[in-house]
């Protein structure tokens, strides 16, 4: 029988497989273990975390459009502190990898996070330069490569852990970003995080958002995922997580096919609890199905017909 291989290396980090769930949709993974065994996930990626506790921003500050939902969260978190105080200890029971979600409003909060987290067993640091919900810091690094380099490169002088930069989609090219990323040492990328839209109640004729505007998620995202995938797959040698839309296993393979080394999912954890085992079983039925032995194998396989 032809054995599959599900693990993958992304550069350094060795999942089991290659599903992760995204940050911010899995909180610190407490919530979901009445549905899923947390030791079947690849890895675990954590809600943002930042220097000190944060409130978030005023609600309402989730809305559901037609194909996905939108999103101001704002980072509510309790800190890197209490996280790895009271969070971590239970992550840790579990085997899968975990990986801690930084930001900050400056180069040196960024910094002063990824030296706090160091210096505990946390498997890999994902640098979010791109959360278009926060008023300073965030996507602002995300959008300009020489900032996207000065960040991933301060980190890196910071950190020996394993380093994934996660990319906004609210650029004009993904792939001078993501080049910038990788030259400054980051040792994967992860895309797309949300893209910043907005909705109106008629009748009062106000935003729905309190804030206005809010991160895009879920179906509706990606083809637009997709396609930055396959742009910074054909531009950078390390390897990228996918994600954006993923709601079964068809659409995991999608990503696969375009480049992605693993994939992680996010709005989907909000839907159906039991999402990430679902999509895991249908990869490996799928590879079986096509005669792949490994994810290795089908990454960045698609053919464009006219190229
Ligand atoms: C409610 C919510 C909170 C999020 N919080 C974070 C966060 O704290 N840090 C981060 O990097 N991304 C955050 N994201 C973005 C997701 O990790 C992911 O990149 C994005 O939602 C696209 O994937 P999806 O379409 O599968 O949800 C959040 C998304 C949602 C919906």
């Amino acid at each position: 029988m032809n054995k599959i291989d599900l693990s993958v290396d992304l550069n350094g980090l060795k999942l089991k497989n290659p599903i992760t769930v995204a940050s911010g949709t899995f909180g610190f993974g407490r919530e979901f273990i009445d549905y899923i065994d947390l030791n079947s996930l690849g890895g675990i990626m954590v809600k943002g975390l930042t220097l000190e506790e944060r409130k978030g921003n005023p609600m309402p500050r989730v809305a559901e459009t037609p194909m996905g939902m939108l999103n101001s969260v704002g980072l509510q978190n309790p800190g890197v502190k209490y996280f790895i105080k009271e969070e971590m200890p239970f992550l840790k029971q579990y085997d899968t990898k975990i990986i801690g979600n930084i930001n900050g409003n400056t180069i040196e909060e960024y910094c002063e996070i990824a030296d706090i987290l160091s210096k505990t067993s946390i498997d890999s640091l994902e640098l979010n330069i791109s959360c278009p919900n926060v008023k300073e810091g965030g996507v602002s690094f995300g959008r300009d490569p020489d900032m996207v380099y000065k960040v991933t490169k301060a980190v890196r002088e910071h950190t020996d852990k394993h380093l994934i930069v996660k990319l906004s989609p609210n650029v004009t090219d993904i792939k001078e970003i993501a080049m910038a990323a990788e030259k400054a040492g980051a040792d994967c990328i992860s895309l797309i995080n949300t893209l910043i839209g907005m909705a109106i109640d008629i009748n009062k004729e106000v935003t729905v958002l309190a804030r206005g505007m809010g991160g895009l998620s879920g179906p509706a995202i990606k083809p637009v995922a997709l396609r930055m995938v396959y742009e910074v797959f054909n531009v950078v040698s390390i390897p990228i997580i996918g994600m954006g839309g993923i709601m079964n296993y068809e659409d995991a393979i999608e990503f696969f096919l375009a480049g992605a080394h693993a994939i992680s999912i996010g709005t989907g954890n909000l839907i159906n609890p039991r999402i990430a085992i679902e999509v895991l079983e249908g990869i490996g039925q799928h590879l079986a199905e096509k005669g792949y032995r490994s994810i290795e194998g089908i990454k960045g396989k698609v053919k464009v017909p006219s190229k």
